[in-house]
């Protein structure tokens, strides 16, 4: 049996405009790495958090992926224990899906560790537990992709039901994170509790036809049916120069361009000739308003979580 495996989770664009809570997908440039070792001493241990880590908690039950451990380590009352070292390579609060990340990727490596590994169903209910340390709440829209890879749509959250959803091959995700923090709770919060039956009208119509445009290839689809009239107008004002970043891109030749999970960071997609002016024209739109950016270009394939050292 392994004693000491690591595993690597994916960064993740959440919500993907049109739907909030229950679509995301992958980033393959960047990604968190979580080491667990089996010791004799019952329970879950932190011992190490390195890379862009700041000031994260190291008691496990206040720790994403130290909770995320506990509760599998708990449910599955497991005698002896886990040691976590975690290597934050997603930027703190930056709407990338690093509170997941860590989650899925300590699971992932707890899980290898197993005399009986679980299937990803019980892992993504595990991580789940490490989730709502981070934001107070269960969404799964992070961890459902970063665990299965690509475009991930969930259905249900005590018994989540998981697809993945085909990309066209010719599209790539531009990603800007503009140096800023934001936290999830406060964009959670100020969020209104009731939607306009107009509202909910469009965004039911551009969900459903974002996806069919998926499966179908439609790129005018997507395009069309790129457009979150619900959470993006109320959150766009916590980003310096949403309003700019956005029309830069769509400029550019953007298909649809939005906040990345609950921000800051402004993801859009597009073809592939025209990712580069897109990304150029976000950077600089974020630079007007006086933030410097970290960009990436990433297909959004497949690739979930996996064990990268056993
Ligand atoms: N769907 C969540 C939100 C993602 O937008 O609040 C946050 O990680």
């Amino acid at each position: 049996m392994l004693t000491d495996v690591t595993a690597y989770a994916p960064a993740t664009v959440a919500n993907v405009a049109i739907g909030f809570d229950i679509l995301g997908h992958t980033v393959e440039a960047i990604g968190d790495r979580v080491r667990v070792r089996r010791t004799g001493e019952r329970g879950v241990r932190i011992v190490a958090i390195d890379g862009i880590a700041g000031a994260l908690p190291v008691e496990p039950e206040r720790n994403t992926a130290g909770r995320a451990v506990q509760a599998l380590h708990e449910d599955l009352g497991l005698d002896g224990g886990f040691e976590l070292e975690i290597d934050k390579g997603i930027p703190l609060a930056s709407g990338l899906g690093g509170s997941a990340a860590s989650a899925v990727a300590a699971v992932v490596a707890a899980n290898a560790l197993l005399a009986e590994p679980l299937p990803p169903l019980r892992l993504l209910l595990y991580a789940m537990q490490g989730e709502i340390v981070a934001s107070g709440s269960a969404h799964l829209d992070n961890i459902a992709p970063c665990l299965f890879g690509g475009l991930v749509l969930t259905v249900g959250i005590d018994h989540p039901r998981v697809k993945q959803i085909p990309v066209p091959p010719s599209l790539r995700c531009v990603i800007v994170h503009p140096h800023m923090h934001l936290g999830t709770r406060e964009a959670r919060a100020i969020l209104k509790a009731d939607v306009s039956r107009s509202d909910f009208v469009w965004q039911t119509a551009n969900l459903a036809g974002f996806i069919s445009g998926c499966y179908s290839n439609d790129l005018e689809m997507i395009r069309d049916s790129f457009n979150d009239v619900i959470i993006e107008p109320q959150r766009a004002s916590l980003i310096p120069g949403f309003a700019d970043v956005k029309r830069g891109a769509m400029s550019a030749g953007a298909l649809g361009c939005s906040i990345s999970g609950a921000g800051p960071t402004v993801f859009a997609w597009s073809e592939i000739q025209n990712a580069e002016a897109v990304r150029g024209a976000m950077v600089a739109a974020f630079g007007r308003h006086g933030l410097s950016a970290d960009d990436w270009i990433s297909t959004i394939e497949n690739y979930g979580a996996r064990v990268v050292r056993a």
